[in-house]
């Protein structure tokens, strides 16, 4: 196991004798923006493009409190602290200039940072030897965003959080004609290094919804962009720089080519990714098994990738009509039962989610690749939570779990990923 999960695990004690205490006037900003003197260009919902860049990760929901104003996005992350950047490449895409962006989450815009000459672009560093005709994502992470609040366990929420970015990146392009594929395989040290991040932000994954231009060729582009403020605040976290450059070579990679078969009606699908939000808790009503079923199909699709480790998913059936309780995987159960008041325990006693929902997952890896198959795990529950909301279901995403305990009752000894609670 990656002595990093090991050393952020949960447990009964541990949530007990290290309460977290916040200093709030070191709480990090969740936005960020490049100077005025870098040209923006503002989404137009009525642009089918812009559209498309606002589905992935734009503001979708603002939530007021004396003193204090809160905006969502399309996207879910742990505590609202939204550690994730989003950049992209442009090429051939109508109404901007080829280029590479960073996307603007404030200003429901994308800034221009470097332009591309005809033959350069960021697809070498990618890993493509042809021009990318469309999107290349790259998604980073603000490390201290999540840290302020969860300390060392704030890598795997990073992660997780990225996972539902490329998630959101994958429902999105489902909009479009081509799939997104994702891509970890990317030279890390050095886009770091040409975006200017100074160790405070650093990629983690790409994506792209893009084809190639047969028989065109690439140069790598090279730039050297200025260090721009992602948070207002900065704390510096060994234990969470050691487990990003000690994850950041990937090994034995397996790609993944199956395409995923989604079957959603574009119309609706897109009003799910615009209504997507996190169930605070569930009356305890029981889901039908149609909707169980369709639920497991979703999850079982295969992610297009370059380096697809397994990710296994535990679920506790709570209350699905006409089906045993009891915790299932793969088409079987596994032990029968009313697992629902452990289920809640297990998950920090959020019994409001994990008791109340109709069913609570656990997603679980043995893998070699800690960014791959994390990442993975994010993606596969933004996956739960589009589904859930296409079928008029709630769905909640839950990072903090004591990890040893989960195994315990999984009765297995894989990393514990991920728990999300699915209901009414
Ligand atoms: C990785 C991850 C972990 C989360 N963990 C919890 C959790 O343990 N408990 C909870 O109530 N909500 C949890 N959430 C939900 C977030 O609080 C929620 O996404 C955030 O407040 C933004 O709200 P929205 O999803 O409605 O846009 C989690 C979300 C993510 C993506």
């Amino acid at each position: 196991m990656f002595w990093y999960h090991e050393v952020t695990k949960h447990s009964y004690t541990s949530v007990r004798s290290h309460p977290n205490r916040l200093s709030w006037e070191d709480q990090p900003n969740v936005f960020k923006q490049y100077p005025e003197t870098f040209v923006r260009y503002k989404f137009d919902m009525d642009e089918a493009e812009d559209n498309f860049l606002y589905h992935i990760a734009g503001i979708n929901a603002k939530k007021s409190y004396p003193g204090v104003e809160y905006y969502l996005r399309m996207n879910p992350s742990a505590g609202a602290l939204y550690p994730n950047e989003l950049y992209v490449q442009l090429r051939g895409i109508e109404g901007k200039p080829d280029g590479i962006y960073h996307y603007d989450v404030a200003a429901s815009a994308v800034t221009l940072l470097v332009q591309l000459e005809e033959d350069e672009g960021l697809e070498p560093y990618l890993g493509y030897r042809e021009q990318m005709q469309g999107y290349l994502f790259l998604v980073s992470s603000v490390y201290w965003r999540s840290a302020w609040k969860y300390k060392n366990r704030a890598f795997r929420y990073c992660l997780l959080d990225a996972g539902h970015v490329l998630g959101a990146i994958e429902a999105a392009a489902l909009l479009k004609p081509h799939a997104a594929v994702i891509r970890y395989g990317m030279e890390r040290e050095m886009l770091n290094h040409m975006f200017g991040f100074e160790g405070r932000e650093w990629f983690t994954a790409a994506a792209s919804v893009a084809v190639p231009l047969r028989g065109s060729r690439v140069l790598p582009i090279e730039f050297s962009l200025p260090y721009a403020e992602a948070a207002r605040t900065f704390e510096p976290n060994e234990t969470i720089e050691r487990a990003y450059e000690e994850s950041m070579a990937l090994k034995g990679c397996k790609r993944e080519v199956r395409a995923p078969n989604f079957t959603y009606k574009k119309e609706s699908l897109q009003e799910a990714i615009f209504r997507r939000r996190s169930q605070r808790e569930f009356t305890g009503e029981a889901i039908t098994k149609g909707q169980f079923g369709y639920l497991m199909e979703v999850l079982s699709w295969p992610i297009l990738s370059d380096c697809d480790e397994t990710v296994n998913v535990y679920v506790v059936v709570n209350r699905v009509i006409d089906m045993p309780l009891g915790l299932y995987q793969n088409g079987t159960y596994l032990k029968y039962g009313d697992f629902s008041h452990k289920a809640g325990y297990l998950c920090l006693e959020q019994y409001n989610l994990a008791a109340q929902g109709a069913l609570t997952l656990f997603l679980t890896s043995s893998g070699e690749n800690y960014q791959a198959f994390y990442q993975k795990a994010g993606i596969i529950g933004h996956r739960l939570y589009i589904a859930a909301e296409y079928l008029g279901l709630g769905c909640s995403g839950i990072g903090a779990y004591y990890d040893d305990e989960v195994n315990v009752f999984l009765e297995n000894d894989d990393m514990i990923l991920y728990a999300l609670a699915v209901g009414r």
